[in-house]
């Protein structure tokens, strides 16, 4: 039998009532955005100007995950890395779903799309998480993310940065 494939589809009119019904788990709801809200910032953040770029994480025709890509979250202040670079700026992966490495595969998916370079070149990724996320710090950390010798920005979330 077939295994089953991990993929990446763009949020369209056609999938994104689906993508909006997935769930973390209440412990882990306060982790990350609802994906309706996450759906908003990209709308807001493309109306200003920017990219962003937003996916369904899908197990062969089944949605399982929400994952977006966004770039230059640069604003007055911030760290120095955020300017021109990548960041992974919401990813999930639904609560039946987990443990299953289907959060790995797609994590990997989205790190293959970062190094398409999409708007440009840039020699970073980074994304940030709440300290006590422990699956997101130790997934993050396994494809070599680094915590950020700044420490905690926006919402008392731990940066971390990859090279690409
Ligand atoms: C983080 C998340 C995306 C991982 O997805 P997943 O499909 O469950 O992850 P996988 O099964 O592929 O596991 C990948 C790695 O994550 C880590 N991990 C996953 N679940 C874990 C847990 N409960 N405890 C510790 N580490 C865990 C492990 O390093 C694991 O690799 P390993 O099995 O080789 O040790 C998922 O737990 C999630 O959606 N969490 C809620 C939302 C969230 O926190 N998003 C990130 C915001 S920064």
């Amino acid at each position: 039998m077939p295994t089953e494939q991990v993929h990446l589809e763009k949020v369209t009119w056609k999938n994104y009532s689906q993508l909006i019904k997935l769930r973390v788990s209440k412990e882990q709801d306060h982790f990350v955005a609802r994906n309706t809200n996450s759906l908003i910032h990209a709308y807001l953040w493309l109306s200003e100007g920017n990219h962003v770029y937003p996916f369904g994480i899908y197990l062969d025709r089944k949605p399982i995950g929400f994952v977006m890509i966004g770039y230059n979250g640069y604003e007055e202040g911030d760290p120095a890395f955020m300017k021109d670079t990548y960041f992974i700026w919401r990813f999930m992966i639904d609560r039946r779903y987990q443990g299953k490495g289907y959060g790995k595969q797609a994590f990997q998916l989205a790190l293959d799309f970062v190094r398409t370079l999409p708007c440009g070149q840039s020699d970073i990724c980074w994304l940030s998480y709440e300290p006590e996320n422990e699956a997101a710090k130790k997934l993050y950390a396994s494809f070599g993310f680094v915590e950020a010798p700044e420490g905690y920005v926006e919402d008392e979330e731990m940066p971390a940065i990859l090279k690409l």
